[in-house]
């Protein structure tokens, strides 16, 4: 069975709308873990729109299950990742006018950057994920460079609106799993995924883990609705 990685960064986004001390992502990371997540996903974003170097570190006192820690492969965050020692990085893309990570990491152009970040983790005995498109020769080369998995991006697949757009694009997905996996990666996915995508992945066998944000704390906002409204009329019904 794959298991889930909860991405919390959504938590820290509500919170920086009003650069103030809450929501806390290390809190709704506990509740996360409660709940039975296998890991704690958190993208320290070069700008810090959401996640701050703060969260990271507490969260690596705080997490119980796994830390994984997603990051452009910069001198910046190679440092900070060898201080913190996440359970596991992945490298991704990184723009800074971009609303999500938008593509996959291009490990063949960026081929250089990538080993020598990959190196330099390894060396503080982090393992390492690349974020890369269903694509074969990506995955080719993520194992010639000794990355100990990669994570495939679901963003075309959950996206698209064509049926048979998404057809192909699940497609690939699977293709890339089972490849992946043929190489000896280990193979996680996300991006995108939410709650009516991810059926589609039943009896699939080569994915490790599923790495999930947005829906799940947009469903939290929804289904945590009554409560906080509850809890909010009990105190003013107490004025
Ligand atoms: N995996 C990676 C590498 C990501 O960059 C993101 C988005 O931060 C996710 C998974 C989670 O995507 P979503 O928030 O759409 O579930």
């Amino acid at each position: 069975m794959a298991g889930l990685a909860v991405n919390v960064d959504h938590i820290a986004t509500l919170r920086q709308a009003r650069g103030i001390n809450y929501p806390d992502p290390v809190a709704a990371a506990v509740l996360a873990e409660l709940a039975g997540a296998d890991g704690i996903v958190v993208h320290l974003r070069e700008d810090r729109r959401h996640i701050q170097d703060r969260d990271v570190y507490l969260l690596r006192k705080t997490v119980l299950s796994k830390l994984i820690l997603e990051m452009a492969a910069t001198d910046e965050m190679i440092k900070i990742a060898s201080d913190v020692k996440p359970d596991l990085v992945t490298l991704v893309p990184e723009k800074r006018e971009e609303l999500t990570t938008e593509g996959g990491l291009d490990i063949i152009t960026h081929t250089a950057t990538v080993e020598k970040a990959i190196f330099a983790l390894h060396e503080q005995q982090i393992k390492v994920s690349l974020f890369i498109d269903p694509d074969t020769d990506q995955i080719k080369k993520s194992r010639e460079i000794n990355a100990d998995m990669i994570e495939i991006h679901t963003g075309t697949y959950c996206d698209a609106t064509d049926p048979a757009e998404k057809d192909a694009a699940f497609a690939a997905v699977i293709e890339a799993a089972k490849k992946a996996f043929q190489l000896n990666l280990g193979v996680n996915a996300g991006h995108g995924l939410c709650y009516n995508s991810i059926k589609r992945f039943k009896g699939l066998k080569e994915i490790d883990e599923f790495s999930i944000g947005h829906s799940i704390i947009s469903r939290a906002a929804m289904v945590g609705m009554q409560q906080a409204v509850t809890d909010m009329l009990t105190l003013i019904k107490e004025l």
